[in-house]
């Protein structure tokens, strides 16, 4: 298959992806044929209503799972060509991620769950760069607390610092901000923007709130495993809007009414 390697711009290209769930008869179509890129630097949001494929294309571009066929580009890495191992170390060092659920270790302390990943990769973290990321997120003062003393925000920060830890090519968040109420959610991800202007970060998104979804440059819209359409640029006014015209979305989730995305944000 004719994949363009090497690329300088894109963090990840999806070529062609479809994922198949399942076998025979009982079988899911969970992504159609989904192509786009994901460039260096930028932050997208991917948005469509319940079982559209937003989690498996999360998965699919983060080397998670498989797709059935078609191609994915990490960096100059191409998924498809390498094996569980191979992919376990590009996890580890190129990707970080962000649950809705936050997946801290309750023993751990602050720093201890940032500092994880590098020490699960036999790396030690250069001299001061924990200390920089956890001030990038506003925990330097918590360094030594542990995720049941912090309030929901600042565990999601947690989070942020040890997906950011390791300077990953992509930062994938399935819903980050699903568990938080509306300020704290606007905290996290104001600290996502800020990680994409200040450091150039690249940054995949999935969410169902238009407000947190106009914090990136760039909506995509997927239904029924294939992309409904992009925005650029977007607002919470002009989500809600699109996401009016999207079919079955109507029934799925119910868009705030502009006035209040207009105060939210
Ligand atoms: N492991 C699996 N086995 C079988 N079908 C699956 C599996 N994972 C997902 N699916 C199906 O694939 C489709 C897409 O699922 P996916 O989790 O990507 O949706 P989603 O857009 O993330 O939905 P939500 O907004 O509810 O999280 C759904 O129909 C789902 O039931
Ligand atoms: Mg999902």
């Amino acid at each position: 298959m004719y994949t363009d390697r090497g690329n300088t711009t894109d963090a990840v290209r999806l070529t062609a992806v479809r994922k198949v769930y399942g076998k025979r008869d009982n079988t899911v179509v969970a992504l159609d044929g989904v192509s786009t890129r994901f460039g260096r630097g930028t932050f997208t949001a991917i948005m469509g209503p319940s079982g559209s494929g937003k989690s498996t294309l999360l998965q699919c571009a983060a080397g998670l799972d498989h797709p059935t066929s078609g191609s994915v580009l990490l960096e100059d890495h191409e998924l498809s060509d390498m094996n569980e191992t191979q992919l376990t170390k590009l996890r580890r060092e190129r990707i970080g991620f962000v649950f809705q659920a936050f997946n801290l270790l309750p023993v751990l302390t602050v720093r201890q769950n940032v500092t994880l990943p590098l020490r699960l990769a036999g790396r030690k973290p250069a001299k001061g760069r924990v200390t920089d990321v956890l001030e990038q997120v506003g925990l330097s003062e918590r360094s030594k607390h542990r995720p049941a003393e912090l309030s929901g925000g600042q565990q999601q920060r947690v989070a942020i610092a040890r997906a950011l830890i390791c300077e990953p090519a992509v930062i994938f968040a399935d819903e980050p901000t699903g568990a938080l109420d509306t300020r704290t959610a606007r905290d996290v991800l104001g600290l996502l923007r800020q990680s994409v202007q200040t450091t150039g970060q690249t940054i995949v998104m999935v969410t169902h709130d238009p407000v947190a979804a106009s914090y990136a440059d760039r909506v995509l819209f997927l239904a029924d495993g294939r992309l409904a359409g992009e925005l650029f640029s977007p607002t919470a006014d002009s989500i809600a809007e699109r996401m009016t015209h999207l079919g079955a979305w109507a029934d799925d989730v119910s868009p705030p009414p502009a006035a209040t995305v207009g105060e939210l944000r």
